[in-house]
């Protein structure tokens, strides 16, 4: 095994903060498993490939979200909508990297081993190339934000622009309800795990601004990232949030609007699906907000949070 200090020196002045801290945290690891007689380490040959490039620039300015009414939702964002020609392509081949908003908050748990192989599973994560298409369109690997020791985790479906562009999970409009909604509930985002069944924003060749949902193909890919990470936090419940997230984790299309409401079970922990926060900014009717909060007061129940008689009645018809 390379002697750990030195590959530490050698990168430290190109390295970012976040970047430092997640190579501390993987040299802590190495170092463990060395002095437990460990020599060698098996590293997939595309991983060690991802290594040779240019370090990644770790972006998460913390979102500063203005306490506004209970689910109010955020002004539409104004998005370029047009369409270029056909046979024109928008993105170029790389895009260029946004500026490094600075550190991210270390990454930390009761268990040092835990934050040690969730650093290095990040690491591996930030590095990856198994969609060719997706590393060559992406501004950032959009791993997960919060608590690692989280007992509440919140699965969405992809990074939209907002999160390419910050690194962060859960930043753009939707985001912004999905935080309303956690604040709601008595907690603080910081207080969660969130994370996305793919990594990285679906690319849309062809196309100046939209999204797509992630292909089998890409969730396939994806998936075994994020069982890793929901299989190292451990927490006692998880909030699917729309239907690519409950058929991604459930491994089965059974409608949202069906699954809604009921608890299921992924991997020994209760899941409840739910509608995205993006449903609601589209359709922002009193009733879809209420079977939301519902579902929200059940993942309250299950985890013994206080509920309070007016957070019971939100969004109840006066
Ligand atoms: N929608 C998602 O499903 N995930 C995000 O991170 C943002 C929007």
């Amino acid at each position: 095994m390379p002697d750990c200090a030195s590959a530490r020196s050698r990168y430290d002045d190109a390295m970012s903060d976040g970047y430092r801290q997640l190579l501390d945290a993987t040299i802590q690891h190495l170092e463990g498993l060395k002095s437990r007689g460990v020599r060698h380490v098996a590293v997939a040959p595309e991983t060690l490939r991802a290594l040779a490039q240019p370090p990644v620039r770790i972006q998460n300015p913390e979102s500063r979200i203005q306490n506004e009414r209970i689910f109010a939702t955020p002004p539409p964002k104004i998005e370029p909508t047009l369409s270029l020609p056909p046979g024109k392509t928008a993105a170029p081949a790389l895009k260029p990297r946004t500026p490094d908003p600075g550190p991210r908050p270390p990454i930390t748990s009761a268990s040092p081993e835990k934050a040690a192989a969730y650093a290095a599973l990040r690491g591996n994560v930030l590095a990856c190339v198994k969609c060719p298409h997706l590393a060559a369109s992406r501004t950032s690997v959009v791993f997960g934000v919060g608590s690692i020791d989280a007992q509440l985790v919140f699965v969405g479906e992809a990074p939209g622009a907002d999160e390419d562009e910050q690194g962060e999970p859960f930043v753009g409009r939707a985001g912004q309800l999905l935080t309303k909604i956690i604040e709601t509930a008595g907690l603080k985002r910081g207080d969660v795990y969130i994370a996305n069944i793919l990594k990285c924003r679906p690319d849309t060749p062809g196309q100046a601004a939209g999204n797509r949902p992630p292909t089998p193909e890409e969730r396939a890919a994806c998936l075994p990232y994020l069982q890793e990470q929901i299989d190292l936090i451990k927490p006692r419940a998880i909030v699917a949030l729309g239907a690519t997230a409950v058929d991604g984790l459930l491994g089965k299309t059974l409608g949202i609007t069906r699954l809604r409401g009921h608890w299921q079970t992924y991997r020994g922990i209760p899941l409840m699906p739910t509608y995205h926060p993006a449903y609601l900014l589209r359709n922002q009717s009193l009733s879809e907000k209420r079977k939301v909060w519902e579902d929200i007061l059940k993942v309250m129940e299950k985890l013994e949070l206080p509920v309070s008689e007016k957070q019971r009645n939100f969004f109840l018809p006066a």
